[in-house]
């Protein structure tokens, strides 16, 4: 049974507009639940009408795989930690790419589009090639990317003299293998396009192992956009407007974020995506002066006691701990006892946009008090205690006074500038950039060694 190829087009139209109210939902937390709502019923419209359409066949292959694929999703979807979300949206872009490479090179074989003839035939191999170069790029970059986050690549950038210009070269090479492609008769383009793909690979590894740790967050959502214009141009070989509206939505969103991203962290939008970003430090890096002082949780508990105003800097320590359950009850107990209490919260704290915020969310933190990077940093100097709570890259001081570190230029939460630091993690180690943290040295900074949701509530305990 198939649909008509006008419901066909207005279901799509249906879907499309369910897309775009699923982003717009997206932009903030109250109506976020109600944008992923809109996702799922226009992704199920979606597949609906594209199965239910005019020359698909093997519908009981189609919805076996379906079934196999929701199934394999839903339980990889339960089973992910939050702190894993990244590592788990990177491996998603890349079966993106994978299938615009294979979607690519089944177009270009397929008997129909081989009989196409002039600009429809040129036009339809250049949509091929580029479909093809993007999907490998994406497919690669994001297995990089994948590694990097889950530390199983060192986060360390690859870094060495003509990086630039072979990458340059590479993309010149695959213009020129474009050229030969287009003007390859029958099926043997092949071999060009086989080429391009192993050096679009090649560059994909080559763009994300080139960004440092701190750059991350940017090159993940940058993935994201390479996905949607991977996606798009799988839609104009396949001749399907959806898949090239819900591409472009994809694209672009990825795209904004970026920017956004690269606005916050202070890093160029075309150095990060050219791999430049982190050939930025140079020279020798600064000797960290200073002595490290520890307190224990009663001294701790009473330094609160004393103090009037304290900010709270959540970082990816206390994710993983889930330390925020403990942190609102240490919030409302100091706020009982009339103290001012604020969340500083830096746009890259955690793996993920947002990552706090919806942290702090789900334990119930009153929003009002949550609030971001710029709109706290003056008010610094006129704190008593700061709590730094598994943060580490987000407030390391080396970001502004650092040349030679990879975070500089990053800014950060202006901690240090407080009365007391209080700094909340396991041990001395360093933060995800891999950059030591002058800020543990300084002479009002005090560690304070544990898992954050013990010690929180230790803290608690001494409160109470
Ligand atoms: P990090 O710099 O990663 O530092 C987190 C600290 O938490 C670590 O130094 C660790 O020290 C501590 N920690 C880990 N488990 C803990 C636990 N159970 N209890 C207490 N402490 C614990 O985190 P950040 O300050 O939030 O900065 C985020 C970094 O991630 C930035 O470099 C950012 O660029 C990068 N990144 C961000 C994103 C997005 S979009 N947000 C995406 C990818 C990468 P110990 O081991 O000593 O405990």
């Amino acid at each position: 049974m198939f649909i008509a190829k006008e419901i066909q087009t207005a279901a799509y139209l249906f879907a499309s507009i369910l897309f775009i109210l699923s982003l717009s939902g997206l932009s903030s937390q109250e109506s976020a639940k109600r944008g992923v709502l809109y996702g799922i019923v226009g992704m199920i419209v979606a597949i609906f009408a594209t199965v239910m359409g005019k020359g698909v066949e093997g519908h009981v292959f189609i919805i076996a795989a379906i079934a196999v694929a929701s199934v394999i999703g839903i339980l990889v979807a339960r089973k992910v930690e939050m702190t894993a979300m990244p590592q788990l949206v990177a491996i998603l872009h890349s079966f993106v790419g994978l299938a615009a490479v294979l979607v690519g090179i089944g177009s270009y074989l397929d008997p129909a589009t081989q009989a196409l003839t002039g600009a429809e035939h040129t036009i339809h191999l250049v949509e091929v090639f580029v479909g093809i170069f993007i999907g490998a790029i994406t497919f690669t970059g994001s297995i990089v990317a994948w590694g990097k986050l889950d530390g199983k690549v060192p986060s360390k950038p690859w870094s060495f003299a003509g990086l630039q210009m072979m990458n340059l070269i590479l993309v010149i090479a695959s213009t020129v293998l474009g050229v030969m492609f287009c003007m390859a008769e029958g099926t043997s383009g092949l071999l060009y396009l086989g080429i391009m793909t192993a050096i679009a690979s090649f560059v994909g590894v080559v763009l994300v192992m080139a960004i440092g740790g701190g750059d991350m967050p940017v090159v993940v959502s940058m993935l994201n956009s390479y996905s949607g214009w991977a996606a798009a141009a799988a839609g104009f070989m396949l001749s399907n407007d959806l898949l090239i509206v819900t591409g472009a939505l994809v694209g672009s969103s990825g795209a904004i974020l970026s920017m956004h991203m690269c606005h916050a962290m202070n890093r160029s939008f075309f150095s990060v995506i050219f791999a430049s970003a982190s050939l930025g430090p140079k020279g020798e890096k600064k000797a960290i002066e200073g002595e490290v002082t520890a307190l224990n949780h009663e001294e701790v508990a009473n330094l609160l006691k004393e103090a009037k105003s304290v900010v709270i800097v959540p970082g990816y320590g206390m994710a993983v701990a889930k330390a925020q359950y403990p942190i609102h009850e240490l919030v409302q107990t100091l706020r009982s006892a009339g103290k001012n209490v604020r969340f500083a919260i830096h746009p890259v704290a955690g793996r993920l946009p947002g990552h706090m915020n919806v942290l702090l969310a789900e334990a119930n933190v009153p929003y009002d008090i949550v609030l971001e990077m710029d709109e706290i940093n003056d008010d610094m100097p006129d704190t008593d205690v700061v709590m730094v709570i598994g943060a580490n890259d987000v407030v390391n001081p080396s970001a502004q006074d650092d040349p030679a570190s990879s975070i500089y230029g990053m800014p950060v939460i202006e901690a240090w500038k407080a009365e007391k630091v209080i700094i909340m993690k396991r041990s001395m180690s360093a933060g995800y950039s891999g950059e030591d943290n002058p800020l543990f040295y300084k002479p009002n900074s005090e560690m304070l060694y544990g898992d954050a949701k013990a010690s929180v509530e230790k803290i608690l305990s001494f409160l109470k």
